[in-house]
C-alpha cells in the first residue's frame, strides 16, 4: 500500500506542520506584527479568548486498549451537504494574511471536502470565492438598511453562495488591556513608509505580496454598492455597522424569510450563548446555529463556547442543526464537541495560521490535521464513525456546562 507522501516521515523539516500551534508559531514569524495581533484578536483582559482553548483541555478521554476498529467514518451532512470531516471554515476578514487570502482558503476547503464560510468583511469577492468553492455560505452582519442588505443578499445568491449566516454577536468592545495593534485606513505610500519597519523583517510575507504586485487594500468589496466595483474600506463598513440600530428578533425573522424569498436555502444564526436565545433563534425560522462566543472577540467574560454547547443542543438538537466554533486546534477537541452535541464545529485562528504558514497548502494541513486527530481519538476510543460519540464517550467535570 503506497503510503501519502507526507507520511513518509512526518517530523522531517519540510513545508508541512504536525499541528496548528506549529502553524501558529510559523505564522508570527511570518506576519507582521500588526497583521499577527489583529488575528490573535480578543477583548477586554482576553479571558474569554483563553477559556475557549482551555475548556477543552478540562475535557477527558478514555481510550481502550484493544477492541479497535480498522475502518472509521468522519462524513456526515451538514446544513443539507456531505462533508468529509465535521470541520467547516467559519468566516473571517484576512485582508493582509496572504494574497490570495479568502481565495486560497476556499480552495482548500473544496479540495478538502468541506464548507466554506465567506465574510461579507472578507477581500476577496463572493464570486471569484465562489468559484473556488461551490459551496460558500456567505456571512452578514446587520449592518446598513434592509433595502442594503436585501441587495448584499441578491449578490450573494446570484454569485452562488449555498447558504447564509447571520452573525450578530457583537459589542463593539475598543480596548484590549495588551493593546490593539494599529491597522491603517488604507494602505498608501506613507503608511507603507510609517509602517516599514514592521515589515521589513518579514520577507516571505513581503515577497508573497510583493510578487503578485499588490499591497494589502483593506477594502471590502462584497459591501460595495451596486453598480461601484470597489468596496468601503474596512473602517467605512466598520462605520456603517456600529451606526446602524442593533437587531430585534423580529429583524432575525425578517433576515431568515427574506433570505429563504431570494435563495431558498439554509439560514444559520451564528453567536448564540444561551438557551433563551437559542430557542427564540428556532421560533425566528432558523435552520442551523452556530454555539459561539465569536472567539473570545465578543463580550468577554462569556463562558467557554465549549461549555455553553450541551445545555444549547439538548433544548433545540431536535428542531435545528447545531454547531460551535471558538477554541478548536485540534481532532480530540472536534471529537469532544461532537459527543457534546454539535453536528459540526467551525473553525477560525486554526485556519488562519495554517493559510499564514502555508497559503492555501497550509489550511489544507490545518484540514488534514484536524481529520488526523478526529480519527486517531475515535481508533483510541474504540468508536467506528463519529455518530457513535455521546456524552457518556467524555469525563466531564461536574462544574463544565453552564446555561
Ligand atoms: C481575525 C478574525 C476575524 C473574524 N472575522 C469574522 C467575521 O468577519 N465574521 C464572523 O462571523 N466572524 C468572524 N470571526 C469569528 C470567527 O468566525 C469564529 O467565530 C472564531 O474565530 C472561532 O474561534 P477560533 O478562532 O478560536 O476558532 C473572526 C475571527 C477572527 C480571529
Amino acid at each position: 500500500m503506497s503510503r501519502p507522501e507526507w507520511l513518509q516521515n512526518p517530523w522531517k523539516q519540510n513545508p508541512w506542520f504536525e499541528s496548528v500551534a506549529v502553524a501558529q508559531r510559523r505564522a508570527q514569524k511570518r506576519l507582521p506584527a500588526p497583521v499577527y495581533g489583529a488575528l490573535v484578536a480578543g477583548s477586554e483582559r482576553g479571558q474569554t479568548i483563553a477559556d475557549n482553548q482551555a475548556a477543552f483541555a478540562r475535557l477527558g478521554l478514555l481510550p481502550h486498549v484493544a477492541g479497535h476498529h480498522a475502518d472509521r467514518t468522519l462524513t456526515r451532512t451538514v446544513l443539507g451537504h456531505e462533508v468529509s470531516l465535521p470541520v467547516l471554515i467559519s468566516p473571517t476578514g484576512v485582508q493582509a494574511v496572504h494574497p490570495d487570502g479568502e481565495v486560497a482558503v476556499a480552495r482548500a476547503a473544496n479540495n478538502r471536502g468541506t464548507l466554506m464560510g465567506l465574510s461579507n468583511f472578507a477581500s476577496k469577492s463572493v464570486e471569484e470565492v465562489v468559484e473556488a468553492c461551490p459551496r460558500t455560505f456567505f456571512q452578514m452582519y446587520w449592518t446598513g438598511d434592509r433595502d442594503v442588505m436585501v441587495q448584499r443578499m441578491q449578490r450573494a445568491q446570484k454569485a452562488g453562495a449555498v447558504g447564509l449566516i447571520a452573525t450578530l454577536d457583537w459589542s463593539f468592545s475598543m480596548g484590549r488591556d495588551w493593546g490593539s495593534p494599529e491597522i491603517p485606513e488604507k494602505v498608501d505610500l506613507k503608511t507603507m513608509v510609517r509602517m516599514a519597519p514592521k515589515v521589513v523583517t518579514k520577507p516571505r510575507w513581503l515577497y508573497q505580496f510583493g510578487r503578485t504586485g499588490q499591497v494589502p487594500d483593506l477594502t471590502a468589496p462584497n459591501l460595495a454598492a451596486p453598480g461601484e466595483t470597489t468596496g468601503p474600506t474596512f473602517f467605512g463598513a466598520y462605520y456603517e455597522w456600529m451606526t446602524t440600530p442593533p437587531p430585534s428578533w423580529d429583524d432575525v425573522a425578517w433576515m431568515r424569510q427574506t433570505w429563504g424569498e431570494i435563495s431558498g436555502t439554509p439560514f444559520l444564526l451564528k453567536g448564540v450563548a444561551r438557551v433563551d436565545d437559542a430557542k427564540r433563534a428556532v421560533a425566528a425560522g432558523v435552520d442551523a446555529i452556530s454555539v459561539s462566543n465569536h472567539g473570545g472577540n465578543n463580550l468577554d467574560g462569556t463562558p467557554a463556547a465549549i461549555r455553553l454547547l450541551h445545555p444549547i443542543a439538548g433544548a433545540v438538537g431536535d428542531q435545528v442543526e447545531v454547531l460551535m466554533d471558538g477554541g478548536v486546534r485540534r481532532g480530540s477537541d472536534v471529537v469532544k464537541a461532537l459527543a457534546l452535541g454539535a453536528r459540526a464545529v467551525l473553525i477560525g485562528r486554526a485556519y488562519l495560521w495554517g493559510l499564514a504558514a502555508n497559503g492555501q497548502a497550509g489550511v489544507e494541513n490545518v484540514l488534514d490535521v484536524l481529520r488526523g486527530g478526529i480519527d486517531s481519538a475515535l481508533l483510541g476510543l474504540g468508536l467506528s464513525s463519529i455518530d457513535e460519540l455521546t456524552p457518556e464517550t467524555l469525563l466531564v467535570p461536574d462544574d463544565f456546562h453552564v446555561s
